[in-house]
Parts: structure tokens; sequence; C-alpha cells
């Protein structure tokens, strides 16, 4: 398969564009009419270090398509965890069945040390497992403010004179970005406005305020330069250094190695191994991701005559 059928079959499952699925971010214990204080519902986040999510022996196969094999991997909070590979290794087949999209064929899925089935997002969201795609759930015209809340705005009054508080909104969104470092002069301008960088940290922002415990990140960084890659990996750390698990999807190690704690490469499928930082280079990283043999064969090729 192409890599441009695979970037169509992708976004063709990409749940964020079913009108069945909830809002990438929708937050998991909030409805409309309250306030929904930081941290909802979702249950509490874990001490540093501890285990929130772990994967064991996961399998996935689309009809005859074994698009996942026997992987296995762990999110702890306050750390990490990278998933690296090439297009079609497996990586958004192994973060949906994080995210609750996809059911696994076949291992475990534990949440919090007890094993778990999906049935759907929302069971996902429930435990605190909020996922960022890279198509954000966006409405680009509205105010940076209204998009924070969008679908979980708190009211005043009651009866007919409900209204939006707007100026609560203005002041959480405000006051959430800041935490994560974002200092946006205005938050009335259209979220259109932003550059890629900062639309991803808002709902990096948006998905930490809303209680998420694991922070799931489909390649935030694929379609950005440097400069604006540099943004979201800080937010990246930003979020780790708050406690939260962060998954980030990444086919560059470039980007991984400076915010991972541990690494998990795939390749068709299949797990090439998982390293602890302190167990790996980057040089290792990319040349494992390369899949050493071929990138040897490949300078060999290239050399001049
Ligand atoms: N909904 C689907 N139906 C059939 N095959 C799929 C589907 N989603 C992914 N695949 C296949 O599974 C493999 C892994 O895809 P994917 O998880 O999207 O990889 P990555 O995100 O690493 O590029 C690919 O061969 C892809 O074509
Ligand atoms: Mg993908």
């Amino acid at each position: 398969m192409t890599a441009e059928e695979d970037q169509t079959s992708e976004e063709d499952s990409q749940p964020g564009s079913q009108s069945s699925a909830p809002s990438a971010l929708l937050p998991s214990g909030a409805s409309v009419g309250e306030v929904p204080g930081p941290a909802g519902e979702a249950p509490k986040l874990p001490g540093a270090h501890e285990c929130i999510i772990e994967v064991q022996s996961l399998g996935k196969s689309y009809g005859s398509i074994i698009a996942l094999r026997d992987v296995s991997t762990t999110v702890k909070a306050g750390e990490v965890t990278c998933i690296l590979g090439d297009n079609g290794a497996g990586k958004s087949t192994l973060i949906k069945i994080l995210a609750g999209v996809h059911e696994s064929s076949e291992g475990v899925f534990k949440v919090d040390g007890i094993v778990r089935r999906m049935g759907g997002p929302r069971d996902a969201l429930a435990l605190g497992i909020a996922t960022v795609y890279q198509d954000l759930a966006v409405v680009p015209l509205m105010p940076i403010w209204r998009n924070f809340f969008l679908g979980s705005e708190p009211t005043r009054g009651r009866g007919p004179s409900r209204r939006l508080d707007s100026a609560v909104m203005k002041r959480i969104t405000r006051s959430e970005l800041l935490k994560m470092g974002i200092d946006l002069r205005d938050v009335d301008q259209p979220i259109g406005t932003l550059s890629g960088g900062e639309r991803q940290s808002v709902a990096i922002a948006r998905a930490v305020y809303f209680g998420a415990r694991v922070l799931i990140l489909d390649e935030p960084t694929a379609a950005l330069g440097v400069k604006q890659a540099g943004i979201v990996l800080r937010y990246i750390a930003q979020a780790r250094d708050r406690g939260l698990g962060v998954v980030f999807i990444t086919h560059n190690p470039h980007h991984a190695y400076p915010v991972g704690d541990r690494f998990l490469v795939l390749k068709r499928g299949r797990s090439l191994g998982e390293s602890e930082k302190k167990d790996i280079t980057i040089e290792q990283l990319t040349t494992l991701m390369a899949g050493g043999d071929e990138l040897d064969a490949l300078a060999q090729e290239l050399r001049r005559a």
C-alpha cells in the first residue's frame, strides 16, 4: 500500500470527522450548565512515575490486514511515552485503541492496574484519557475562548434568562493558557488566526483543564516548521511536568528524543523494541527507526562513484 492510500484510509477513520463520535477533546464529566472545575470528575492524578496505562501483546486486524501485532508499552504519570515509526507502522492504530476508538483484537489493556474494555472514546475520556488529533476539532472563526469551552459552556441565570457566561469563560481560558506558559494577548481573536503550534497548545491546555490524566497526541508536530514544533514540544514538557502521562506520536526522532522518557518503535505493525531514554542514544533511535540495515544499504547506493 502506498503512503497516499494509507493517508486516505487514515482520514476516513479519523474519529473527529464522524458526527457520532464526540469531539476529540470533549471533556469527560462536564455538562452544559455547570462550570466544570479543573480535573472534572475524572479520576485523580496518580503519583509521579506511577503506571496509568499498561498494554500487553496488543494486536489489531482490519479484516485480513494485520495492523498491529504483539505490542506492549506503558504510560506513566509525569512521563512521556513516544511512539515512533514510518507511515503505515501502526502508530495511529495503537493510539486509537488507547483512545477507545477501536477495540484491540488481541492483548490486555489495563488502566490503573485494572483490565478494561473500552466501549468507545467516552469510556476512555471517563478514565481521563484525552486525545488531540492532528486535524483539531476547532471552529476557526470562533474566538479562542469559545473553542476552549466548545460543548461544555458554563451558563449564568435560569430558565429563559439563562445565557453563556462569557466573562467566566474568557477569564478561565486566559488563566489556563497562562498556566501552560501561553500568553495570548487576546482570547477574543478567532482561533483560526493562531499559528499551528499555538492551536495545538490551546488544545493541550483544554485537555488538561478538563481533567485529562493521559494526553495522547497524534503527530502534533508533523505539519509544523522547526520553530512551531518547538512550541508544541514545550507544551508537551509542561503537561508532563504537571503530572500527566503523555503519549507522543511522531516519525521524527529529533522531536521525540528531547522530551521522551521511553521510545517504542513500530514497523509494519510490529514492535522493534522499547527503550528507556538512558538505554538509547538519539543516533541509535534514528538508526532503529530507519531500519538500520536498509539505511546502510541506501548510504552505499547514494555514495558517489
Ligand atoms: N480502518 C482501517 N481499515 C483497514 N486498514 C487500516 C485501517 N486503518 C489502518 N489500516 C492499515 O493498518 C496499517 C497501520 O496503519 P496506521 O495505524 O494508520 O499507521 P501509522 O499511523 O503508523 O501511519 C496500515 O497498513 C494501514 O493501511
Ligand atoms: Mg498515523
